[in-house]
């Protein structure tokens, strides 16, 4: 085993070029990803369809907003701005890096390796981690590496969500927290971030949309198992600040919770803002779960690739779901993926460093963004961090027809309406929302802005010709 781990871990000498470059619209549009539930005697025989109906835990949980709007993108072609990852190409050094590992020398570069992650990658991961966290990681038995940040959130909450657990999720949430904690047999107890917006502004920042306290402490009890922190934050953008992590870290410390930690767009955060791992705060570390992903850091979410760290003692459980359902993650992809950390982790101070770079670049087009919402009357919400901005589109409400569409939420049939009509597409932030809280996210729309600028441009041009003639 010991002489296979070596012989995967040498570097592979020879380099060729190879173009793994793949459209996504056209990966996503050989696939269907509606699910289908029919069963007709002509299909299965005499299966009862009771019998084969979809397990009570995901009952309920049928609808996505990804399947839903990759659906409607496949047939309104748009201009799309909703889903999350870049329309360019990603550093050349890491996606040769994959051309050099599967065609190299080391043949067994494309085979099985270590089931909690490649001893490559887990050596780069702890170096790195170990400088940020400020204490050594353990690249053996304190770090998983996972099917991108999902996988990981599935093997915190599998590996450590029970029936009767209760589960704080700040909304609004990347989508899949609470299915998650659902099928995990948990409850999942919302508290919203608020904005605090006045009114008449033409844009307002992150920074605005605050927890309540009371309410946020109100939501620990004694059944709280774990809490549930997105920072930098998808949707809106926020960055926590030390003093709102502390407030978070007191009332796990005090109820005894767990912290699970989903910092995949640690590396874009905008200044002044900083990014403050909430394990290393006081106390924190034996009790935080973090997760990243390959897939932001590195600009190739196709990848999939992720990783959990924490102390061994938490780790465990999701080692344990992990080896039963992934068990590996793909050789090539890991070995690649530790390679671009080697690099910059020789310049991770210097201006060349990808991590400093690609929020500069970023910088840029969240500013271009948001002026062209606030120029078209929508509010936009600066973000301080991530590559997702929400806009308040009400002030534009009576120029919409929104009932065109059937949908019960608002900002459902605001952003249909735009798919099929202006040819433009954003994300509606209800999604992001529970059912009861789902107002909340309605007056809003979510526009993802790691696109090429040309295309950053021709939405400010569609809306720009839309205000003339509507408004
Ligand atoms: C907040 C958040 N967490 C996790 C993920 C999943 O990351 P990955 O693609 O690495 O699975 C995403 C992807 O958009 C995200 O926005």
């Amino acid at each position: 085993m010991f002489e296979m781990l070596r012989v995967l871990t040498k570097p592979a000498i020879r380099r060729r070029s190879h173009n793994f470059f793949v459209n996504s619209a056209s990966v996503i549009a050989s696939v269907d990803l509606r699910p289908s539930r029919s069963f007709s005697s002509h299909q299965g025989g005499n299966m009862d369809p009771k019998k084969f109906a979809l397990p009570a835990r995901y009952q309920g949980q049928e609808k996505s907003v990804w399947v839903e709007y990759i659906q409607l993108a496949l047939e309104t072609k748009p201009l799309n701005l909703g889903q999350g990852f870049p329309d360019y190409a990603p550093p050349a050094y890491v996606t040769q890096a994959l051309s050099d590992v599967a065609t190299g020398d080391n043949v067994l570069l494309n085979q099985y390796t270590r089931g909690f992650g490649h001893p490559r990658l887990v050596a780069a991961l702890s170096r790195l981690y170990s400088q940020l966290v400020r204490r050594p990681i353990d690249s053996q038995t304190e770090i998983l590496v996972t099917s991108g940040a999902y996988e990981a959130l599935f093997s915190t909450i599998q590996g450590h969500v029970g029936p009767g657990d209760e589960v704080v999720i700040i909304e609004p949430y990347f989508d899949c927290y609470e299915p998650m904690v659902l099928t995990a047999g948990g409850k999942p107890i919302f508290v919203p971030l608020r904005p605090k917006t006045e009114s008449g502004v033409k844009s307002t920042s992150s920074a605005d949309w605050v927890l309540d306290p009371d309410e946020l402490s109100s939501a620990f009890n004694d059944r709280t198992k774990a809490i549930i922190l997105n920072t930098p934050h998808n949707p809106v953008g926020k960055v926590f600040s030390k003093k709102e992590l502390t407030l978070i870290a007191d009332l796990c410390l005090r109820w005894d919770a767990l912290c699970i930690s989903d910092e995949v767009y640690e590396w874009l955060v905008y200044p002044p803002n900083e990014h403050i791992r909430i394990a290393t705060l006081p106390g924190m570390w034996e009790r935080t779960i973090t997760i990243g992903s390959a897939g932001k850091t590195f600009s190739v979410t196709g990848w999939k690739l992720g990783w959990a760290y924490g102390p061994a003692s938490l780790m465990t459980n999701l080692q344990l779901v992990h080896q039963n359902c992934v068990y590996t993650c793909p050789t090539p992809i890991q070995e690649a993926v530790a390679r671009g950390f080697e690099l910059e982790l020789g310049r991770l101070d210097s201006p060349e460093c990808f991590f400093k770079s690609l929020p500069a670049e970023l910088e840029a087009k969240r500013d271009l963004m948001a002026n062209f919402l606030a120029d078209v009357g929508m509010v936009p919400t600066i973000p301080q961090g991530g590559y997702f901005m929400i806009a308040d589109w009400s002030p534009l409400a009576s120029k919409v027809p929104l009932n065109q569409e059937k949908d019960k939420w608002k900002d459902y049939r605001f952003t249909k309406w735009m798919s099929r009509n202006l040819k433009l597409q954003g994300i509606p932030p209800s999604a992001f929302y529970c059912a009861d809280h789902k107002p909340l996210g309605e007056d809003f729309v979510r526009y993802c802005f790691i696109k090429k600028d040309e295309n950053l441009h021709e939405a400010a041009k569609i809306l720009k010709k839309w205000k003339g003639s509507s408004l």
